[in-house]
């Protein structure tokens, strides 16, 4: 059933007319990274619920990211390139996806060690997004 709904909400964002502007994608990287702290403190917590809660902002808002409208008509001129973007934004943001759900796997089988360590790899990949798109 979430695959479904999960499916539905991306497909509405494919299909819907409204461009992707870099302001929508700022806000959405201010919504990521404060997914991030709420994971992060439900480890502290020791918090399952907080967890999940952090996840699912996490997940439902990192399926929105992708390039934004200025580079979208700058794809003409660098088609192969924009191309390469696109393929890595699409191939990052599947791992985020992936990893977010071993955290709860993980941290819902008491394997918080184990749980942390995807999260840590969420991070490697938010910041291989900065470094390859933003060079940050
Ligand atoms: C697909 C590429 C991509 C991924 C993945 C990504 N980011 Fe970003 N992020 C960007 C870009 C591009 C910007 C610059 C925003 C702009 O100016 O358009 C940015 C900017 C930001 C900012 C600064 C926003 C501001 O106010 O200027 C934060 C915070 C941030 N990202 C957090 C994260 C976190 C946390 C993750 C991982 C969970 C992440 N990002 C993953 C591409 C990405």
């Amino acid at each position: 059933m979430k695959k479904i709904v999960m499916s539905l909400i991306i497909g509405a964002s494919i299909l819907s007319a409204q461009p992707y502007t870099r302001a929508d994608r700022i806000a959405d990287m201010t919504k990521i990274a404060e997914s991030m702290n709420i994971i992060q403190s439900g480890f502290f917590y020791n918090n399952y619920e907080t967890i999940e809660a952090g996840v699912d902002k996490l997940t439902s808002t990192i399926s929105k990211v992708k390039p934004v409208k200025e580079e979208m008509e700058q794809k003409d001129l660098m088609e192969k390139y924009m191309d390469e973007k696109f393929q890595m934004t699409n191939k990052i943001v599947k791992k985020i996806n992936q990893k977010a759900l071993t955290i709860l796997e993980r941290f819902k089988e008491g394997d918080s060690a184990q749980a942390v360590q995807a999260y840590t790899k969420i991070m490697g990949q938010c910041m291989k997004c900065h470094r390859e798109i933003r060079r940050w």
